[in-house]
């Protein structure tokens, strides 16, 4: 039977954070998860591991390792070793442990602006300089990141915080562009943290390139940060790791737990496990609905909602929509929200210079999309 992405789940009442944080009568296009049941494998993989009765503290398997190093050199030809797989409670924290573990007060910290709110105050979790390297947009709206202004951002950095795919713009990063990006690091001495969390969400055949799988001397410099939980939608189970090649920069992001990052769900695990192990089919009905999704979403603002700007993304579930030739006020969040119904993320939260952008998570049954893109028509008709 295919999956079925188009029935509505009701979410409410189930403690999610995105269904519960507005009134009942709003629909919640914002934080990053999806509004579709999990997996058949995963769910059964964890009633299965429920009929043992004692729930202590967990680790991971061998079993577990080796399935991300197969993962990595089926997905993405990067081959690693089972070693080299930290596992952590979030992709979040294992960024901040990394900041920790390189970078000393007072140094930079390179980010491609706008971005996922966590990179963007991570740096100052630690004391560090962030240092701002805005993406660049060609003709068509598509994201870029300029030679020069790179070069003139790593001179001031010791870390670059990489976020690929890119989240809000949903870029994939070429690799010939990674080469360039880990090519400018490797003359400036940078370190490279790289959150991959949405790697396993590109759409239109793109291949998903770690940076450190590029050759052994980016590996070196590179801690990358990956999860199963954006593309199968098990963010609750609080479970992500951490690839670090190297034995003694794997040794000093360890120490950067710091007593704050402590040891990863059992039932994280379990799921992460059944996901990698039995996910494949899943995963690929949801790429062909979410890039339905995308689709539909871009031809039915253009039609509707003519004065959004926007791009298709090349991955995630996420579509960022500039609003600033509506004037919408006080701003598009508050006045989507207030005068649709339709709670989207703030562009201000991605940096100070996207204030009348949006984020849409698109991640919902087609319904639902559409509810919420005549919500937001009506809204602006009404105006
Ligand atoms: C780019 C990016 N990194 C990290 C996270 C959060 O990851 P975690 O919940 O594993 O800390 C998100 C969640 O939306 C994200 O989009």
């Amino acid at each position: 039977m295919p999956n079925d992405f188009d029935t509505p789940i009701e979410r409410r009442g189930t403690g999610s954070n995105k269904w519960s944080r507005h009134p009942a009568d709003v629909l919640p296009l914002w934080v990053a998860d999806l509004d579709f049941a999990v997996a058949p494998a995963i769910v059964a993989a964890m009633q299965e591991r429920l009929r043992h009765p004692v729930f202590g503290y967990a680790a991971a398997g061998q079993r577990l390792r080796e399935r991300v190093v197969l993962h990595c050199a089926a997905r993405y030809g990067w081959s690693i070793a089972a070693e080299d797989v930290v596992f952590l409670p979030g992709v979040e924290p294992g960024f901040n442990m990394a900041l920790k573990a390189l970078a000393r007060p007072g140094d930079g910290v390179v980010v491609n602006t706008p971005v996922y709110r966590p990179i963007l105050e991570a740096p100052g979790h630690w004391n560090l300089r962030r240092v701002d390297l805005p993406l660049t947009l060609d003709g068509c709206g598509q994201p870029g990141i300029d030679a020069d202004a790179l070069d003139a951002a790593l001179a001031q950095a010791a870390v670059y915080l990489l976020c690929n795919p890119h989240n809000p713009t949903g870029k994939v990063f070429r690799r010939d562009e990674l080469v360039a990006l880990a090519q400018a690091c490797a003359r400036h001495d940078t370190w490279i943290v790289s959150d991959e969390i949405h790697c396993d969400l590109t759409f239109d055949g793109r291949d998903h390139v770690p940076i450190a799988s590029l050759d052994a001397e980016v590996a070196r410099r590179t801690v990358t940060l990956m999860a199963a939980s954006k593309t199968y939608n098990i963010a609750g189970l609080k479970t992500a790791f951490a690839i670090v090649p190297d034995a003694d920069l794997r040794r000093r992001f360890e120490a950067s737990r710091l007593g704050m990052v402590d040891s990863v769900n059992l039932f994280g695990l379990v799921a992460t496990e059944a996901a990698l192990e039995h996910g494949e089919a899943w995963r690929a009905d949801l790429i062909a609905y979410l890039a339905a999704n995308r689709d539909h979403l871009h031809d039915r603002l253009h039609t509707r909602l003519p004065g959004v700007r926007t791009t298709r993304p090349e991955a995630t579930f996420l579509a960022w929509l500039d609003c600033s030739q509506m004037d919408l006020r006080p701003d598009p969040q508050s006045f989507f929200v207030d005068r649709a119904r339709v709670a989207l993320s703030a562009g201000s939260e991605f940096g100070d210079t996207h204030r009348s952008w949006v984020r849409l998570n698109f991640g919902c049954p087609r319904a639902t999309l559409d509810d919420a893109i005549e919500r937001m028509a009506a809204a602006l008709d009404d105006r």
